[in-house]
């Protein structure tokens, strides 16, 4: 269905491997067959943003430039592919851009600029009560979240729907208050999990009233043996690791309980807070998958990365997109977390918004209007 008005592109351009933001003129692309374009109302801001510009060299090094990053976008669908039957103009949506992914290398489908192609299958339309700026801080955060719970690579645990019966299973979700935890509790409490999580005292009221039934002090000296023995007595159904230090503590309390020993690992063992050294990199990389996957062999724990946007490569895609979101964002049942916070309104804010993120933030996203 072609557009009623040739529309102009804007993008926040990186030109070079580990440049600066450029904003200007951008190509508008049409969409695949299975694929929409959405004019941009607000993009979110995830750490891959800013890990991609400060450590390029190793963090997406597939990367063509000048590229276009970001994820996390909603807005208005302008234009829908031949096969997409589920959209039309004018359907307000939010969506997961996947144009930094390895099998994509695409500026088209970077969040960062007016108007973005992304898949359909990780596209959920919102409710007119849902602003954009709401809608955008789901989409990276619940997609990583369903990669490791629903994936069979991954915890394989049962889809939620409305008014799932209890599954008799407790989920570890290390790290609650991310943006991947919030989504991640509320997805495993949908599908009926009993939910046991971590995160600083300040969000423990948040994350409990998401429905987790316990809330722990990752920086606690004994949080690691009071989740053992909160576990004691429940059946666990694997852990989500998700923050500096989570994989190594998820794979130390799954080896000391019974149930499913399976970790699914979102953070890398180094971050890049501080800046980018390759020789620290690599070593800190190398070193620490060996040693998280040398721990979890001797305690008989499997554990396996997560890449976010692989649901668009299996069921788990439209089955939370798709099948659950759309009704659940209605209906109330799933709310858009964590809290957004608006840093910008313009492409020109993004590196505003990139530098605050990489200074840390707590249980909340950072949104750039546009
Ligand atoms: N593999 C993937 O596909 C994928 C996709 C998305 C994100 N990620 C990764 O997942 C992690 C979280 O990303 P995000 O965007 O969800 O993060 P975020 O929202 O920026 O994370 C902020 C939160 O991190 C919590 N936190 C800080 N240090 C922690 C620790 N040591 N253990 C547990 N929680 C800690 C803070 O909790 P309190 O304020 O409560 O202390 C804060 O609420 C990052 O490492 C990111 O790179 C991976």
């Amino acid at each position: 269905m072609p557009p009623t008005a040739q529309p102009t592109n804007t993008a926040a351009w990186i030109r070079t491997r580990n440049g600066a933001f450029e904003v200007g003129p951008a190509p508008c692309t049409p969409p695949g067959p299975d694929q929409i374009v959405v004019r941009n109302h607000a993009v979110a801001v995830n750490p891959l943003d800013w890990v991609i510009q400060v450590a390029g060299r190793v963090a997406y090094s597939w990367l063509t430039y000048p590229a276009v990053v970001g994820a996390d976008l909603a807005g208005e669908v302008v234009e829908t592919g031949s096969a997409v039957t589920r959209f039309r103009a004018g359907d307000r949506v939010l969506a997961l851009a996947v144009g930094t992914d390895r099998d994509v290398d695409s500026p088209a489908q970077g969040a960062f600029q007016q108007y973005t192609v992304v898949p359909e299958v990780l596209a959920a339309p919102i409710p007119a009560s849902l602003s954009y700026r709401d809608a955008a801080v789901l989409p990276l955060g619940l997609s990583t979240a369903a990669c490791s719970l629903f994936q069979t690579t991954h915890l394989g645990l049962r889809l939620p729907v409305a008014g799932a019966p209890p599954a008799g299973a407790t989920v570890l979700i290390w790290g609650g208050s991310t943006s991947v935890g919030v989504n991640a509790i509320q997805l495993a409490v949908a599908a009926g999990y009993d939910v046991i999580t971590t995160a600083s005292p300040r969000n423990a009221g948040l994350l409990t009233d998401l429905g987790a039934s316990r809330v722990c002090d990752y920086r606690s000296p004994t949080v690691e043996a009071d989740i053992i023995e909160t576990l004691s007595d429940r059946t666990p159904a694997g852990a989500v690791a998700i923050g500096l230090g989570a994989a190594p503590a998820c794979i130390r309390i799954a080896g000391a309980s019974r149930g499913n020993r399976f970790v699914s690992v979102a953070t890398a063992p180094v971050t890049f807070e501080n800046g980018f050294s390759l020789p620290r990199t690599l070593t800190g990389m190398v070193g620490g998958v060996l040693r998280w996957q040398l721990a979890a062999r001797r305690r008989g724990v499997r554990m396996k990365f997560v890449f976010g946007s692989d649901v668009k490569k299996n069921d788990v895609g439209p089955a939370i997109f798709r099948d659950f979101l759309p009704a659940a964002l209605a209906e109330g049942r799933y709310r858009p977390l964590p809290r957004a916070s608006v840093v910008g309104t313009s492409l020109a804010g993004l590196q505003k918004a990139l530098d605050q993120q990489r200074r840390g933030v707590s249980a909340t996203k950072l949104v750039v209007e546009l």
